[in-house]
């Protein structure tokens, strides 16, 4: 098992490097688009938890270990909610940040650097939470 400090350190290698045209392939063909992904986690899914959770305009949604910026920023895009991306990268947020400015839902994307396992938010601050292919 990873510790947060390794987690930290592989992502942000990760993070680091420009996605190839080879990389871009794959998530089109995996995940149904280009929109940031760094797990598994399709279109479809991400549409499906928007359903389960019925998210809208004027709900408040925490994306945990958003990475880049999936699915928060393409689910505030296409249900209208406003989303609050955390991970631990600081390049992983600022990606997901120009991925949202890209798709012009910045008013409604913020973004913290924050631990899963310590989130610095109140409770009942959210309406809902989501995380894809997050294991901590
Ligand atoms: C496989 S990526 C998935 C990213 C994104 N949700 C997606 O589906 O493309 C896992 C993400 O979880 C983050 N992560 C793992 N452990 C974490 C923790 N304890 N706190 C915050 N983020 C964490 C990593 O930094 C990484 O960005």
């Amino acid at each position: 098992v990873a510790t947060e400090a390794e987690l930290r350190r592989d992502f942000k290698q990760r993070y680091g490097r420009r996605a190839t045209p080879g990389v871009l392939a794959v998530e089109r063909e995996v995940c149904g688009a280009n929109v940031g992904a760094n797990g598994y986690t399709t279109i479809a899914q991400a549409g499906r938890l928007a359903r389960v959770l019925r998210l809208r305009p004027g709900m408040t949604l925490l994306d945990v270990g958003a990475g880049t910026g999936w699915p928060g920023v393409w689910l505030a895009g296409n249900y209208g909610c406003e989303v609050v991306l955390t991970d631990l990268p600081a390049s992983a947020l600022r990606a997901a940040r120009r991925r949202a400015r890209k798709r012009r839902v910045s008013r409604l994307c913020r973004f913290a650097i924050a631990s899963a396992t310590q989130l610095p938010f109140r409770p009942r601050t959210f309406d809902a939470i989501v995380h894809t292919d997050v294991l901590c």
